[in-house]
């Protein structure tokens, strides 16, 4: 591999010092940064190259304590440089060319511009880059990874998508949605498409339904005004949740190659049917945490979602007549992502003295996060009593040995879009159709009643009615936070 330049834009913001830089720490210290890396922080503010890397040795010993090694992080700051940067500015674009050409001491590399400032200023950077030359492939692969949000509805996402390809190729482009850099996502293909037991069953003549639940224990926070305008629908379902959907719907692409694998994932979404009329009240839920509006930046009558629960089918031959339910709240009680697939009851029982009625069929939890793993349900004899059964599970934790920590989704995605595999970042008709799907409901949204906003307490799974929404299809939610 070239050696990588890689460019932050955005560089004095938490993300990089929270992810991004310990992210590359890391890897630094798993010997699996590439050699030659070097990273150009850029800014208003005006640090230098020291007191940017002091900034950020005290926030890298924060994040990753566990891990933080003095020297080490010395040997690895010497790769972290600063320039102040205006992105209103083209000079300050001409500078960072010139620090690039100085510190690649004028040998060829792959440049990756990373956008992490303000989403408003996404579309001025990918300008300001392409008239600076900053594009040019002549010397090396040029890439730029964008950071979520990806526009704030489709109109948006359409117009950033148009300001990219003004200047990057798609194949160019890196969208960035981190929950695919986690190791249980990852595993999700593997488990389905690497393993010959799972596929024959994975389909409606097996499966009733599925849950995809990503519950969060933390309120909105310090992040009020952000969130009151994005609420969950554009926060965590355009993105998180409809990834994790498409994989765990999606067909088998020919090989492990990044437009197959985008292309298979893009059909789910095609085939996902659109709501209209009365759907809007009937198959979404909304709720909003008890105290959410006495939050910082939050209005006193603010009627965003901090929890949504959605049914979509999706009308191909595999999932016609299995709803999907997605789900997704802050200040929940507990933080769990997992995806529930519930298969059917066995089509005749013949033993007399199981639990009948309330027998619970087959089950498959991917627990994405914490404690990742997978736990099969099945029902076995209870011993000595008769015929009697109950709810047995085999489960497989994916990291057996709880002291070492998975890596940070960020590591793996750092690293493929250094090499340039897209396979686990969004393509521009992705994110489009992704938008197609939650604009309706944002729009239904605005009117009060369609449906009304529901009000949950802290620390629980959503409001009330969201049990009684999913009993009245005769299904329930599986609350169950996991176990280490
Ligand atoms: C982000 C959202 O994209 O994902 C946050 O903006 C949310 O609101 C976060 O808390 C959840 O990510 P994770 O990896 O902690 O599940």
């Amino acid at each position: 591999m070239q050696p990588v330049s890689l460019v932050i834009f955005g560089a004095s913001g938490d993300l990089t010092s929270r992810k991004l830089v310990p992210a590359l720490y890391q890897l630094y210290q798993r010997g699996r940064l590439p050699e030659g890396t070097r990273v150009l922080g850029v800014a208003r503010r005006g640090y230098t190259s020291e007191t940017w890397r002091a900034e950020l040795a005290a926030s890298t010993a924060q994040y990753e304590s566990r891990s933080f090694q003095t020297d080490l992080w010395q040997r690895f700051a010497e790769c972290l440089h600063y320039q102040p940067g205006d992105i209103e500015n083209p000079r300050d674009f001409q500078s960072i060319r010139e620090l690039l050409d100085q510190i690649e001491q004028g040998r060829p590399a792959t440049r990756l511009y990373y956008l992490s400032t303000l989403p408003r200023l996404y579309e001025q950077v990918t300008t300001q880059l392409g008239e600076a030359g900053l594009a040019d492939e002549s010397q090396g692969s040029r890439r730029i990874i964008v950071e979520k949000p990806f526009g704030s509805d489709l109109e948006s996402a359409r117009n950033l998508n148009h300001a990219l390809h003004r200047v990057f190729s798609e194949k160019q482009v890196f969208r960035i949605d981190h929950y695919l850099g986690k190791e249980t996502v990852q595993n999700l293909l593997v488990l389905r498409f690497a393993n010959s037991i799972f596929e024959p069953i994975w389909n409606r003549n097996y499966i009733d339904h599925v849950q995809i639940t990503v519950a969060e224990e933390v309120d909105v926070g310090s992040r009020g005004a952000y969130y009151d305008e994005a609420g969950v629908l554009r926060d965590m379902v355009q993105n998180h949740l409809l990834q994790l959907m498409m994989i765990t719907a999606m067909e088998a692409p020919a090989r492990y190659d990044a437009d197959l694998v985008r292309d298979e994932k893009v059909k789910v979404l095609r085939s996902v049917r659109p709501l209209e009329g009365a759907d809007f009240a009937q198959n979404t839920l909304r709720g909003q945490y008890e105290g959410y509006r006495q939050t910082d930046g939050v209005p006193a009558n603010s009627q965003t979602a901090t929890f949504v629960a959605l049914k979509l089918n999706i009308d191909n031959w595999r999932w016609n007549g299995v709803p999907f339910y997605l789900r997704s709240g802050k200040a929940m009680s507990c933080r769990t992502s997992q995806i529930v697939i519930q298969f059917r009851t066995p089509p005749h029982m013949l033993f007399s003295e199981g639990p009948r009625k309330s027998m619970e069929a087959n089950r498959l939890v991917i627990q994405v996060q914490p404690a990742e793993g997978i736990h099969m349900h099945f029902q076995s004899k209870v011993p000595d009593a008769g015929m009697r059964f109950n709810l047995s599970h085999l489960d497989f934790r994916f990291q057996p040995d709880r002291t070492q920590s998975m890596p940070d989704a960020y590591q793996r995605l750092l690293l493929d879009a250094m090499s340039g595999d897209a396979s686990l970042f969004a393509r521009s008709d992705e994110v489009e159709l992704a938008w197609s799907i939650v604009d309706p409901i944002l729009a239904a949204w605005k009117s009060p009643a369609t449906p009304r906003l529901l009000s949950y307490p802290p620390a629980d799974w959503g409001p009330a009615g969201a049990v009684d929404w999913i009993e009245r299809d005769g299904r329930s939610w599986y609350d169950v936070c996991p176990v280490f």
